[in-house]
């Protein structure tokens, strides 16, 4: 931390406020209010934390204007090009890349923790058959606290890392249970011997009639679009992960609360809300009336896949994902994807508006990855789902550096309260 200061000063105190300045090792300095209430009987109002730092952190650093992304000093570009995603999953949670032994070791502790509790099962019986595979990853991801025991002594870093695993390790197989339970197929039990992202997607495609050979093609995209979602720093859902465990909440609790945060449309339900959106454009002719859309204040429709909190500048996941789509179509013979077409056309007319430009509204790393995931033949309802499995390595990351910070305490944010001053109850027959 730095010696810099900051100074108040504001209607009704007396002289200024010495507030401390803190710097990191990139990236804006912060300026410490932690004792502002106490000493200046005054809080800070930032609703949607534009300009709040919450913690600190030494996994991910994003830089919104100049498009960077990296994951504990690593760019994503490198990390996209030559690493896997359980590799960045080790590199998350322990701050390096592993070395051969490392990643045996680590791999070989996911692989072995896959299976999940056969009464787990049962609960996939309880719920409707169309119902939404991210309302199933809440309920059953909640549900793991209840029969993981020995990982959730918050206190034992064994249960802490254990508890990682397990997270890390059961997504896939939870999701694909949900997907099976959605197209009424049985169940597929994960296979050691596959890789990580080889046996969710035998887990989720292959039937009891025919066997299944895992698609080397799919297999990379699929493992490259995980990298690229594994992290980003204080986002709403690893906020949410952080909140409820500083209540010292269990894993599985937390990871359930990121889950059902990054369902909603304005994160990482927004990969599904892409191709609703492009289905509803239909065809580049519309492309100019949703712009007009887009930018009409009075309109609730926004152009989903665009814009994002940091990045006033194009989410370098995006351009990857971009490359890497092109190359999925032209590999699966089907490079005039209309939909693929229609979102360039979209993007491309967008980046040419000033509504756009004027506000940094570029595509994320929703824009495109839906496209992907449809070509790889995933459906609409499981792409927040494959968002979520890859999230769990950041979030799982985030949690445990929240624990091992012993100076971490329960989040409590206070408010401006607009709401009625002191009065007196009224009985009801005096009331107006
Ligand atoms: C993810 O935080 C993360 O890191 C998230 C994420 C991760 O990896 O965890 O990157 C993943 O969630 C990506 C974002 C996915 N969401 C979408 O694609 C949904 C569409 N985008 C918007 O809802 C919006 O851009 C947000 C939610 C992403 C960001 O919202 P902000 O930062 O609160 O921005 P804002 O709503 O205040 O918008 C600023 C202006 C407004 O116009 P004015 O009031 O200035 O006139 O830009 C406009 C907004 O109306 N605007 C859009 C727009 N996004 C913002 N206008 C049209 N279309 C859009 N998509």
């Amino acid at each position: 931390m730095s010696d810099k200061k900051a100074f108040l000063e504001c209607d009704g105190c007396e002289g200024k406020i010495e507030l401390a300045v803190h710097s990191g090792s990139v990236g804006p300095d912060s300026v410490d209010i932690t004792r502002l209430y106490a000493e200046a009987g005054l809080f800070t109002f930032d609703p949607g934390f534009l300009s709040t730092a919450s913690c600190s952190s030494a996994i991910t650093y994003i830089d919104g204007d100049k498009g960077i992304l990296r994951y504990r000093g690593y760019p994503i570009e490198q990390l996209a090009a030559k690493s896997t995603f359980l590799e960045v999953a080790h590199l998350l949670m322990y701050g390096e890349l592993p070395k051969v032994d490392q990643l045996d070791e680590f791999t070989d502790m996911v692989m072995h923790h896959t299976m999940i509790n056969q009464s787990l099962q049962r609960f996939f019986q309880g719920f409707h058959y169309d119902a939404h595979p991210m309302a199933m990853m809440v309920g059953v991801v909640g549900s793991l606290s209840g029969f993981y025991h020995d990982s959730i002594n918050m206190r034992d870093d064994a249960h802490r890392h254990l508890a990682a695993f397990r997270l890390i390790a059961k997504m896939p197989t939870i999701a694909a249970a949900a997907y099976k339970h959605n197209v009424g197929e049985p169940v597929v039990y994960p296979r050691n011997d596959l890789s990580y992202v080889g046996n969710l997607l035998r887990m989720m495609f292959s039937r009891p009639c025919e066997e299944y050979i895992v698609d080397p093609l799919a297999e990379r995209a699929m493992d490259l679009l995980f990298i690229l979602h594994a992290d980003h720093e204080q986002n709403a859902s690893t906020s949410s992960v952080r909140l409820v465990g500083s209540s010292g909440a269990n894993p599985f609790a937390c990871i359930a609360a990121g889950v059902a945060s990054l369902w909603g449309p304005a994160h990482g339900g927004a990969n599904e809300a892409v191709l609703d959106m492009l289905e509803e454009i239909g065809d580049a002719s519309q492309i100019d009336k949703y712009i007009d859309k887009a930018k009409d204040r009075n309109d609730p429709f926004r152009l989903m896949g665009f814009g994002h909190r940091v990045y006033k500048n194009y989410d370098p996941r995006a351009k990857i994902i971009r490359e890497v789509c092109l190359q999925v179509l032209e590999k699966l013979a089907d490079s005039n994807n209309p939909l693929f077409e229609l979102a360039r056309r979209l993007e491309e007319r967008a980046l040419h508006d000033d509504y756009f430009l004027e506000r940094g509204l570029y595509p994320n790393v929703d824009f495109y990855s839906g496209i992907i995931y449809r070509a790889l033949g995933i459906p609409e309802s499981m792409f927040t789902v494959m968002f979520a499995i890859a999230r769990t390595a950041g979030w799982v990351s985030h949690w445990l550096e929240m624990l091992d910070d012993p100076k971490h305490r329960i989040g409590r944010p206070r408010q401006l309260y607009v709401g009625a001053d002191r009065r007196d109850y009224l009985p009801i027959d005096q009331r107006a």
